[in-house]
């Protein structure tokens, strides 16, 4: 986590950086900091708080100089605390560094600084790397920093910044993303692209491994290892600048949950004629699906969720076993991969340290990859052994709403694809499904539109609740837990997921007078089954909201009542997770939460 930022060209460096750190805050935000050099020294300022605190701090005494770095930050070794926050520097000022990562070794490495006289004015793991730079440091920036990095175990983007050598950025990679943003008399560093979009859209992104030594007009790539210089590819960047602006709305959930008929339809641009699925991407022959005997899909949070519909629907339609598995656990147990095993990983940011590590345990283990993957050009799109594109564009709120959509597309499309290719669905239920899937950017866009007024009422009686329940059956159930978690990381409502007939093993005692329970009621083969659960709770007196699909006959069990348009049934969860998406937003901004930056939390997690 944390987001780092670099400049060096003509321009004053503040401002650069603090529009890059706007970008790059959904990556952490409980501390920022910049350095800039002036021309004479580096100024160091850094506060904890959001970045708008930085911002404050440096308006009456911005520094100005053309060459700088700064840091947003998600707390890991140390508490939120100015002297925490980065940029960190050695004893003498002379090396600045900013950090995403974890040193695991930092321990060790500043017990040695210590004893040679090091003094450290933070508790971050960080702080050791610029120490250890001054202490290598003989006349030559690169070859210090490349001495450091040999000695840190861990994972790290670093920029560094130097008074020595003044004219230069170096940034490092390994196991934590970093780009390098191209503008002919300027460049950029950034954890991500959105940082960078405003200036230019060609980078570098670096890959494990590799340094870069950045002036105003060159850069040039290295292997950290041996020091060879490495020739890159220019990467050309499709996203526009305003894709990662707010646009007008209040937040950039609401935003990103309007831009969901979008996703939709950017999802199977290209990949659906009237009966199959055109996949360009994946490169698997009918013999390798047909001899595959178990499926993994491996992510973390809403990501996993995706992965529990998936289940539902390449089991349903490709008859192949799934599970599903969240990723942190997935590397640690001993998962029975061989060569008949494919393995999914999902992920929208495509740096998640914990999905990253599941892709990599299964490719060790002999398993062929597969990530379903919204950042282009990410960690686990590229090692991954073939890749299936959202194009969700970025996604800046920290919950996650169109990238779950877009997942949610994709892996529809791939139970299509894989269930064609083995024979095991007819043309025309083929044709149906694909059908219904043209017709889903229209009918997300109907819910939008038409049913926000509506939920936004009905959050404003949920809003002063504590907790919450979500119940469904089958596929309801995978979009009760997507919508549990929304609830939860945005609006603070403790809330807990079942499926529906799991509530009276034991939860039903939590059940009380006005208890807010949601119960996700579309599946047509179980509805009698989830309005018999639904009477359970009434009984004891639960308040219940029933989303269902329109023309469904009214159910007088349910108090409040939000119809979707009607789909086939294993389609529903792109349907009927929008009103949730839309009743926790609603809650929470009720409520007077931060809506897009809730606490504790940060975007793109790549720490384990
Ligand atoms: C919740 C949320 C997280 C992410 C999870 C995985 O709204 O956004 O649970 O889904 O951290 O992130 P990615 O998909 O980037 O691997």
């Amino acid at each position: 986590m944390c987001g780092i930022v670099g400049y060096v060209g003509e321009q004053n460096a503040t401002s650069i950086l603090l529009t890059g750190l706007k970008k790059l805050e959904y990556r952490g935000y409980d501390s920022a900091g910049i350095a800039l050099y002036d021309g004479e020294k580096i100024t160091l300022d850094k506060t904890v708080g959001k970045l708008s605190k930085l911002e404050e701090l440096v308006s009456n005494n911005r520094p100005e100089g053309n060459i700088g770095l700064g840091h947003t930050r998600w707390a890991t070794h140390g508490k939120p605390s100015t002297p925490n926050s980065h940029p960190h520097s050695c004893c003498g000022g002379d090396f600045v560094v900013v950090h995403n990562g974890i040193i695991e070794n930092y321990a060790n490495l500043k017990a040695e600084l210590k004893e040679k006289g090091h003094q450290f004015s933070s508790e971050t793991d960080t702080e050791v790397i610029p120490h250890l730079i001054d202490e290598y440091y003989e006349g030559n920036l690169k070859a210090a920093v490349r001495k450091t990095v040999a000695k840190l175990k861990g994972a790290y983007a670093l920029g560094v910044l130097s008074l020595q050598e003044p004219d230069k950025l170096i940034a490092v990679r390994q196991d934590s993303p970093l780009i390098i943003g191209l503008n002919g008399s300027e460049n950029f560093i950034a954890s991500d692209i959105p940082a960078v979009l405003e200036h230019t859209d060609k980078v570098y992104i670096l890959d494990d491994g590799e340094m870069a030594e950045i002036t105003a007009n060159q850069v040039d790539i290295f292997n950290v290892d041996n020091g060879e210089s490495i020739k890159k590819d220019i990467f050309e960047v499709d996203w526009d600048p305003g894709m990662a602006e707010k646009s007008g709305f209040d937040h950039f959930m609401l935003k990103e949950i309007h831009e969901q008929p979008e996703t939709i339809r950017k999802s199977i641009a290209g990949r659906l004629n009237k009966t199959d699925i055109e996949f360009d991407e994946v490169s698997l022959s009918k013999e390798e699906i047909e001899a595959y005997n178990r499926i993994y899909v491996v992510a973390c949070g809403t990501a996993y969720h995706s992965g529990l519909v998936a289940k539902y629907v390449i089991e349903d339609l490709a008859e192949i076993p799934v599970e599903v598995d969240v990723a942190s656990e997935f590397r640690y147990r001993n998962p029975l991969i061989d060569d008949n095993t494919l393995v999914i990983v999902v992920s929208q940011s495509g740096e998640t340290a914990d999905t990253l590590a599941a892709l990599r345990e299964a490719k060790n283990n002999g398993a062929r990859a597969l990530a379903v993957v919204n950042t282009v050009g990410s960690t686990i799109a590229r090692e991954a052994d073939d890749v299936i594109y959202i194009h969700a564009g970025p996604e800046i709120a920290v919950a996650s709403t169109k990238a779950y959509i877009g997942m949610l597309t994709c892996f529809y499309m791939l139970a299509i694809y894989l269930a064609r290719q083995q024979n095991k669905l007819s043309d025309e239920t083929s044709a149906k499904l694909i059908k219904a899937l043209k017709n889903l950017p229209e009918q997300v866009a109907k819910i939008i539109k038409e049913d926000s007024d509506k939920i936004e009422q009905l959050a404003k009686n949920y809003a002063g609740e504590e907790d919450a329940f979500f119940i469904g059956r089958k596929v309801d159930y995978s979009v009760a837990l997507e919508g549990s978690l929304k609830l939860k990381e945005i609006s603070y409502i403790h809330s807990e997921a079942y499926p529906a007939g799991e509530l009276k093993h034991g939860t039903l005692a939590l059940i009380e007078e006005g208890i807010p329970v949601i119960a996700l009621a579309t599946q047509t083969s179980v509805l009698d089954k989830t309005l018999s659960n639904v009477k359970e709770v009434k009984a004891r007196g639960g308040v219940v909201t029933g989303v269902v699909f329109a023309g469904q006959e009214e159910i007088d069990s349910f108090d409040y009542q939000i119809e979707v348009p009607k789909t086939e049934d294993i389609l529903s969860s792109i349907l009927t997770v929008v009103p949730l998406q839309l009743l926790s937003y609603y809650i929470a901004v009720e409520r007077g939460c931060d809506v897009d930056q809730p606490r504790n939390l940060a975007k793109s997690v790549t720490v384990e």
